[in-house]
């Protein structure tokens, strides 16, 4: 089996029952309509009664805005912090819609023009000259011709020259290839999601140029502590299919810790009220995922299947101090402060003091 399936594969059953029961207009080359797609992101009960599983957790007008971005011709750039599922709305906005999550892009230092546009295949290129066939397309190129989305991810890390070869793209919705004398046209379903880190900002700040052809949605940090230890069970109950879960109401519990933590270290408020220092590391929702997974492995290999306050420590040091001098004083500042007054976190407060 492999280690993990794209969305339009993993969700391959709720896709086949939106598309049966959407009676709504789909834009040109969409495989469901706006609606449905909103669905798809945020779940529902369908007209045939299957249930549609919520992949967004958070404010449902964000995710409509998304969506009507990508009906228009402007492209879509998800903003935000890491770790509020900006590549995850991405990829499944691409499943739902184009029925194709993998037609990506990642945006690195070293991303060059070629991989945005097109390349070649320099063997073909010597024994016959510039041709079709010695043209090495990229994932924008075939968006571009079969009518679907390409995903950019961390356009912000790309040079800014790169990122400017997607201008034409965008406003022209055409690729010129001078060598051949051609050029590639977009057919109608063409568009691209792009993500941007904010933590990167200033790095490759966008041009003008370039933000004009982008509608930005800022996907913010979950809103409450519901909402939060929401996202975090939902998820952690799908990566952990393989072991056995402790109960529910006890990993609800720890869950429900390991939020709170974060959202004050976040905030820098502890108790509702103490004023507290904030570490370099970004508390975000996928940050504490991997803090309740990793703990569930040491619980389930190394423990007796239930998750102690030990197995979570290490997992809430690692993800808090990721400066050794910084974040340590925050963390044990915080460990003073916040926790060590708490009755029931006892458990909680000597595992962490133990690991120092
Ligand atoms: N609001 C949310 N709703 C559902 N899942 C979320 C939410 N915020 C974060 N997540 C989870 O966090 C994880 C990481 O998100 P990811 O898309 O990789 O973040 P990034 O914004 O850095 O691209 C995903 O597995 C996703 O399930
Ligand atoms: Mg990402």
């Amino acid at each position: 089996m492999i280690l993990r399936q794209q969305a339009e594969f993993q969700f391959a059953e709720e896709l086949e029952n939106l598309k049966k029961t959407d009676k709504q207009k789909r834009p040109p080359n969409w495989q469901l309509s706006p609606s449905a797609v909103l669905t798809y992101l945020t779940g529902g009960k369908l007209s045939n009664g299957f249930e549609v599983s919520a992949k967004y957790i958070g404010n449902k007008r964000l995710m409509e805005i998304a969506i009507a971005t990508l009906t228009t011709d402007r492209a879509l750039l998800l903003y935000g912090l890491p770790g509020t599922a900006k590549s995850w709305v991405s990829e499944h906005l691409s499943a739902a819609i184009s029925g194709v999550s993998t037609l990506l892009i990642q945006g690195t230092a070293g991303t060059s023009e070629e991989s945005v546009r097109y390349g070649w295949n320099y063997a073909r290129l010597l024994s016959e000259g510039p041709s079709e066939a010695a043209l090495v397309s990229t994932p924008v190129m075939k968006a571009m011709k079969e009518g679907k989305l390409c995903r950019i991810e961390e356009l912000t890390r790309m040079g800014s020259d790169v990122q400017d070869t997607l201008i034409t793209i965008l406003s022209e919705k055409m690729l010129p290839i001078p060598e051949l004398g051609t050029e590639i046209q977009a057919i109608e379903g063409f568009n691209i999601i792009a993500t941007a880190n904010n933590r990167d900002k200033g790095i490759n700040e966008l041009s003008g140029a370039l933000k004009r052809r982008f509608n930005t949605v800022i996907l913010p940090v979950p809103e409450s502590i519901e909402e939060e230890v929401e996202i975090v069970h939902t998820r952690v109950k799908e990566m952990n299919s393989h072991i056995e879960l402790p109960d529910c109401f006890s990993l609800t519990y720890d869950i429900e810790r390991v939020v709170i933590i974060f959202r004050e270290l976040r905030s820098g408020i502890a108790n509702g009220k103490t004023i507290i220092k904030i570490p370099s590391s970004t508390m975000s929702p996928a940050e504490a995922i991997s803090v309740v997974n990793s703990g569930l492995a040491l619980s389930a290999h190394f423990g007796n299947g239930e998750l102690t306050a030990k197995d979570l420590a290490a997992g809430l040091i690692g993800a808090v101090v990721k400066d050794p001098v910084h974040d340590k004083l925050v963390w044990n500042e915080y460990l003073e402060t916040a926790l060590k007054g708490r009755s029931m976190w006892q458990d909680l407060y000597n595992a962490c003091k133990e690991l120092e």
